[in-house]
């Protein structure tokens, strides 16, 4: 296994991380990933480390693959979401997660509507922190795994071209997954009505792009992104018929490429809206691949840290 030592104490966020950092990770999560297909996938990398996963915001894939990672590598977990604890007392974040650290704590994951929450436990508590989504800020580990797939079934991310669509204002995934394809080299094309796409997201190097079918027909993969109304306190869409008319991806638009393009999507999709389940469910996407990785994805980002600790 990988003795790459990551140049962060913390996984905050994909900004932090540098362009080896990026490939020990992906060196290391094939090395999982082949441990992860043997009869007993279990290693005792993290064995006497203790891990508390901390909901603050609704999660399916993300919590179960941090668990299950942390559990494959032998670590003794604690689950902690903010829905019947006493957080609904007025407890405040620093004191919830003091009270948990109490318990002898080496590692949090925490996933918090507040962008910027796992930054501020940084600063005031001992134990790392891995960011599992903090408002519409960063994503890392989602970045991570769509990295590693993209990888995975096109061999490379230097010069390979990805769109991302819909809704990049509110999408921490966007953010994560543009940093980090950037530092790899790949070129990067955003799509979605105007009002979703900021202003500022050319200083990150990417090209916005009005027409879907034309980033389509220039792209090797997609990345499709959900609409986030629970981050939405303004309209910024007429409605989802009219969002899914112009950049909806469905079986027409794709059968009008002259070649195959790869599709994902981080989840959790609103099937008819962004993408249609005629294509969420083709070849061509590699949605549920994207979630096997995402666990051999965690596992190296856990196993690199604590060799941090
Ligand atoms: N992709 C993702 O973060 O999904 P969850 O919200 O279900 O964790």
């Amino acid at each position: 296994m990988s003795e790459f030592r990551l140049s962060v104490r913390h996984l905050l966020g994909i900004k932090d991380l540098t362009e080896a950092d990026l490939h020990a990770i992906f060196r290391t999560t094939r090395e999982f990933a082949g441990i992860l297909e043997r009869p007993i996938k279990k290693v005792p990398s993290l064995r006497d480390f203790t891990v508390a996963n901390l909901f603050f915001e609704n999660s399916t894939r993300t919590r179960i693959s941090f668990e299950l990672a942390e559990k494959r590598l032998s670590a003794d977990v604690i689950n902690f979401s903010a829905s019947g604890s006493s957080v609904s007392k007025g407890e405040t974040l620093l004191d919830t997660v003091n009270n948990i650290l109490a318990m002898k704590v080496d590692l949090v994951v925490i996933r918090h509507a507040c962008p910027g929450a796992p930054h501020l436990l940084s600063r005031h508590i001992a134990a790392q922190i891995i960011n599992a989504g903090d408002g519409a800020h960063e994503h890392p580990t989602q970045a991570l795994l769509d990295c590693y797939t993209l990888l995975k079934h096109l061999g490379r991310i230097d010069g390979i071209r990805v769109g991302i669509v819909g809704d990049i204002r509110h999408s921490r995934v966007a953010l994560s997954n543009i940093l980090a394809l950037k530092k790899l080299g790949a070129e990067v094309r955003v799509c979605g009505p105007p009002t979703l796409i900021p202003s500022t997201v050319t200083t990150l190097g990417v090209t916005v792009e009005p027409s879907l079918d034309r980033l389509l027909a220039w792209a090797d993969a997609v990345n499709v992104l959900r609409i986030q109304l629970e981050r939405q306190n303004i309209k910024y869409i007429p409605s989802l018929r009219e969002y899914a008319r112009h950049y909806g991806i469905d079986r027409d638009r794709i059968q009008k490429l002259d070649k195959q393009i790869l599709i994902l999507h981080p989840g959790p999709m609103n099937r008819g809206v962004e993408i249609t389940s005629e294509v969420a469910d083709s070849k061509q996407a590699v949605i549920l691949d994207q979630v096997l990785n995402g666990v051999a994805v965690r596992m190296a980002v856990l196993y690199l840290l604590a060799g941090r600790s």
